[in-house]
């Protein structure tokens, strides 16, 4: 069984990223070969700055090697190293009808919103590259959130249409695993009306692990919280301190910790610091990895992943060719 998943390479991956998919990601590849990749071409569809490019696709990887990601065991790799994604995916986009990839929810969503000035063809057409990141390596499983589950159901939809056109199963359909289960991570500031926010890039209201104790510190210090004082009894479920703890620290702790809100007579600085303890208690090891690894070193990590996975996407792209009638000779 084959388990493949995509990152893109948007920005330095954050504790909500990490918590709702890179730790998950990284137990399943435990137990299955995993082939995971970073996503650098589909970052382009909205970013397109050279150095950031470069510098987030070290950042992605550097947060896989030093979370534990097996590379030995499993395929790591960027998406760009195998040219025949884009191929495959311009051969699909001629299996899928235009009008259903309007109904794409990020191009929807953006130009439903006015800013059908800013979209580019590549972001229009995003799900077909997504469709030939998975159908290129014959994918059975592919991990992902809520949000990508429509990218999924167009995978399925043209790996079906194409293989009627040709009348042969030549791309397996894969199945999407959606982590209905994982909790959202709250980000470190609310709402106007005083309800959480997912933590994310967009916000601006991420927690970077991979800061300096100083700078991390700083941030979880910076924390919103409300005005309650010492010695009054507080509401943990309503605190955002309470809800990141409660993500990585023991059962024992939390309940400590939910004791002393409700008891009152500790203040918000000291459930402050008992976080920013749990979060370089549990991914002390991590952090340290994280910057011991050189651009070098991801660099020889993702030539052996490449090598590992170009002979299949080699194989899969020259079968594709002679269904469609572009490969005459054997
Ligand atoms: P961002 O919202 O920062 O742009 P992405 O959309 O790139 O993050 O998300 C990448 C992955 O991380 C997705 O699988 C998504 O479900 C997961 N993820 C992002 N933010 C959170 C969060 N706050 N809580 C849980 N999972 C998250
Ligand atoms: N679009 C996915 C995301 O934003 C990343 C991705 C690209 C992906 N290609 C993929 C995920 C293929 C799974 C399979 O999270």
């Amino acid at each position: 069984m084959r388990i493949l998943t995509g990152i893109q390479s948007s920005g330095v991956p954050h504790l909500g990223n990490i918590l709702g998919a890179i730790d998950p990601a990284i137990e399943m590849s435990k137990k299955y070969e995993t082939f995971l990749f970073i996503a650098n071409m589909h970052s382009i569809t909205t970013f397109q700055n050279r150095q950031s490019i470069i510098d987030n696709t070290y950042a992605c990887a550097k947060t896989y090697l030093a979370l534990g990601f097996d590379t030995d065991k499993n395929c790591f790799y960027k998406q760009s190293d195998v040219p025949e994604v884009a191929e495959l995916a311009f051969y699909l986009s001629c299996f899928f009808g235009y009008n259903r990839l309007q109904m794409g929810h990020s191009f929807k969503d953006k130009s439903e919103s006015g800013f059908i000035d800013n979209i580019n063809v590549g972001l229009f057409t995003y799900p077909m590259l997504m469709a030939a990141d998975i159908l290129l390596y014959d994918a059975d499983i592919v991990p992902v959130g809520k949000d990508q589950k429509q990218h999924l159901e167009f995978t399925r939809m043209v790996a079906n249409r194409f293989n009627n056109a040709v009348g042969e199963n030549v791309l397996k359909i894969p199945i999407s695993m959606v982590q209905e289960n994982v909790q959202t991570v709250p980000g470190i500031i609310k709402d106007k009306e005083g309800s959480f926010i997912k933590m994310s890039k967009s916000y601006n209201n991420t927690i970077n692990l991979f800061e300096t104790d100083k700078v991390l510190r700083k941030r979880i210090m910076s924390i919103q919280t409300d005005s309650f004082g010492i010695g009054d009894s507080k509401t943990p479920d309503e605190c955002i301190v309470y809800n990141l703890y409660r993500l990585i620290s023991s059962k024992d702790n939390v309940s400590q910790m939910r004791e002393d809100y409700i008891n009152g007579g500790v203040g918000y600085g000291n459930f402050k610091q008992r976080l920013f303890e749990a979060l370089t208690d549990k991914y002390g090891e991590a952090r340290e990895k994280y910057i011991s690894i050189t651009n070098e070193e991801v660099d020889v990590k993702l030539k052996e992943g490449v090598d590992k996975v170009r002979p299949i996407a080699l194989a899969k792209r020259e079968q594709i060719q002679k269904y469609l009638g572009l490969r005459t000779k054997p």
